[in-house]
C-alpha cells in the first residue's frame, strides 16, 4: 500500500485496525512534528495504526487526504520545524469570528467528518491547534466525533496551559535578534525597534525583551504614551547611552487605541497585524530627531528547529494525547501545569486567553531592571511594585498608581486603523 494517499476512498487495510488520527491546524510552529512523532510511537505501542490528515481539518473530507504514519516514517522529524502534515488557517472549518464569537460549522460538513472517522475506524482524532482550531475540535466533540486536543501557538496565549510548545523557540529567535540589534544599534547610536509576533498577548515581546536586555517593551496589554518612551530614550542619553532597544508586539495598540494592520479580515481568515514597529520608528524619529531603524522578525519566529524545551513539551503532549484516546477520555485537551502534563475539557480551555498581567513576575522583574513599558509609573516603580505585588493574587491585574489596565479587543472596528502597506 502506498504510504501517502491523496484522495479516498480508504484502503481496506486501514479499516481492519483501530486507528488514531492526527492533524495539525492553524499557523505552524516549532514542535508540531515532535507531537506527531510522540503520538505515533506511543499509539503503535498500544496496538493502534496511525493516520495523519493533510492540510489541517481540510484533509478530513471532500476530498479525504491522509498519510499512514508509522514509527519508520516519523523517524528523524523530532528536531524539524513546520509540520509533515501541512496546515492551514483558512478554509471551510472556521468556528470563531472576531475574538471569541462562536460560528456553527455546517452540519453537512460535520456529518461528512463523522463518516470519514467511521470509515477509517478512528478510536480518536488528535487535533493539534490554537484557540480557533480547538474551537472546531469542540464542535466535533459535541456531535460525537471522538477528539482530543493539543494546544499549539508561539504566542503562548492559551490560559489552560502554562506553556505551549513553540513559544520557547520563538523567544530564543527573538532574543538572538535583539542581541544582533544591540551591536549594530550601539555602533551607530540608533534607536532600534524589533517587532515580534503576539496577537492578543505580549509574551514573546516580554520574555525576549527581558532575556535580550531591551530598554522599552510595548505590549498589547499595557497602554503606553509617546512621551513615556521618549523619556526613556532621553534618560539613557543623559546617562551616556546613545542607543535604545525597543521590542514591540505586533498586537500592541497605538496610544489612541488603534491597531496597525497589514491586511483587513477576509471571510475565512483573521486580520493580519503588522507594521507597528515602523510607526514607532517614524514617530520617535520625528519627535526626538534620533535615527531609528525598525526590523520585523515575522515568520522567522515560527520556522526552524524547536528548542530542547519545546521538543520535550511537544513529545509529552503527543504521548499524553494518545493515552487520552486509549483511555476513552475524549473532548479533553492536554496541558502543562508546572510540573505535570495534565488535561482539561476542550470546552473549558477554548476562548480563555492567557494575557500578560501587570503583576506578572517577568513584568515585575523588568520594572526592577528599569525597563520601560511606556506606561505611567509611580515615582519609585520598583518599591511600589513590591508593595502592590504583595497585595494581589497571581492572576488579578494590579492597579498601580497611574497605570491604566488595558484589555485589548481585536473585535474593535478596523475602519480607523492605520494601514502599514
Ligand atoms: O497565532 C500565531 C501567529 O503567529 C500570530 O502571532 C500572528 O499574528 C499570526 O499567527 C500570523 O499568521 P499568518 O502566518 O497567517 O500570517
Amino acid at each position: 500500500m502506498s504510504d501517502h494517499k491523496r484522495f479516498g476512498p480508504a484502503d481496506p487495510e486501514d479499516l481492519v485496525q483501530s486507528n488514531i488520527g492526527i492533524l495539525t491546524s492553524g499557523g505552524d510552529c516549532p514542535g508540531l512534528n515532535a507531537v506527531i512523532r510522540g503520538a505515533v510511537r506511543s499509539a503503535e505501542r498500544l496496538g493502534y495504526g496511525c493516520i495523519g490528515f493533510l492540510h489541517g481539518y481540510e484533509g478530513l473530507v471532500d476530498p479525504i487526504q491522509y498519510r499512514k504514519l508509522t514509527s519508520e516514517n516519523v523517524s528523524g522529524i523530532l528536531m524539524t520545524g513546520g509540520t509533515i502534515l501541512g496546515s492551514t488557517n483558512q478554509g471551510r472549518f472556521c468556528a470563531v469570528k472576531g475574538e471569541n464569537t462562536r460560528v456553527d460549522l455546517d452540519p453537512n460538513l460535520l456529518q461528512a467528518v463523522k463518516q470519514s472517522v467511521a470509515q477509517l475506524n478512528l478510536a480518536g482524532l488528535i487535533c493539534v491547534g490554537g484557540d480557533g482550531s480547538l474551537a472546531v475540535a469542540q464542535q466535533f466533540f459535541e456531535v460525537g466525533i471522538p477528539v482530543v486536543g493539543v494546544p499549539k501557538t508561539i504566542d503562548n496565549d492559551l490560559s489552560a496551559t502554562a506553556f505551549t510548545f513553540g513559544f520557547d523557540s520563538a523567544v530564543a529567535c527573538a532574543t538572538e535578534a535583539i542581541d544582533r540589534l544591540h551591536t549594530t544599534g550601539a555602533s551607530h547610536g540608533r534607536v532600534m525597534i524589533l517587532e515580534v509576533m503576539g496577537r492578543h498577548a505580549g509574551w514573546i515581546a516580554l520574555h525576549a525583551g527581558v532575556a535580550g536586555g531591551a530598554d522599552v517593551i510595548l505590549l498589547p496589554e499595557i497602554r503606553w504614551t509617546w512621551d513615556n518612551i521618549a523619556q526613556q530614550i532621553e534618560t539613557r542619553r543623559a546617562a551616556g547611552k546613545n542607543f535604545t532597544i525597543i521590542v514591540v508586539a505586533e498586537g500592541t495598540h497605538l496610544p489612541d487605541g488603534e491597531h496597525v494592520v497589514r491586511e483587513r479580515r477576509q471571510e475565512d481568515r483573521q486580520t493580519r497585524l503588522g507594521g507597528i514597529g515602523n510607526v514607532v520608528a517614524y514617530e520617535l524619529s520625528a519627535r526626538l530627531g534620533v535615527e531609528t531603524r525598525s526590523t520585523v522578525l515575522g515568520h522567522l519566529q515560527r520556522g526552524g528547529m524547536p528548542t530542547a524545551f519545546d521538543r520535550l513539551l511537544a513529545t509529552q503532549f503527543g504521548v499524553h494525547a494518545t493515552r487520552l484516546v486509549h483511555q476513552g477520555l475524549l473532548g479533553r485537551m492536554v496541558c502543562y501545569q508546572p510540573h505535570e502534563i495534565l488535561d482539561v475539557s476542550i470546552q473549558d480551555a477554548v476562548g480563555q486567553l492567557n494575557r500578560v498581567t501587570l503583576n506578572n513576575a517577568t513584568v515585575v522583574t523588568a520594572r526592577g531592571l528599569g525597563i520601560s513599558f511606556g506606561d505611567l509609573h509611580p515615582t519609585d516603580p520598583f518599591d511600589a511594585i513590591i508593595q502592590s505585588s504583595a497585595q494581589t493574587t497571581a492572576d488579578t491585574p494590579t492597579s498601580f498608581p497611574g497605570v491604566i489596565p488595558f484589555i485589548p479587543d481585536l473585535d474593535m472596528p478596523f475602519d480607523s486603523t492605520f494601514i502599514a502597506e
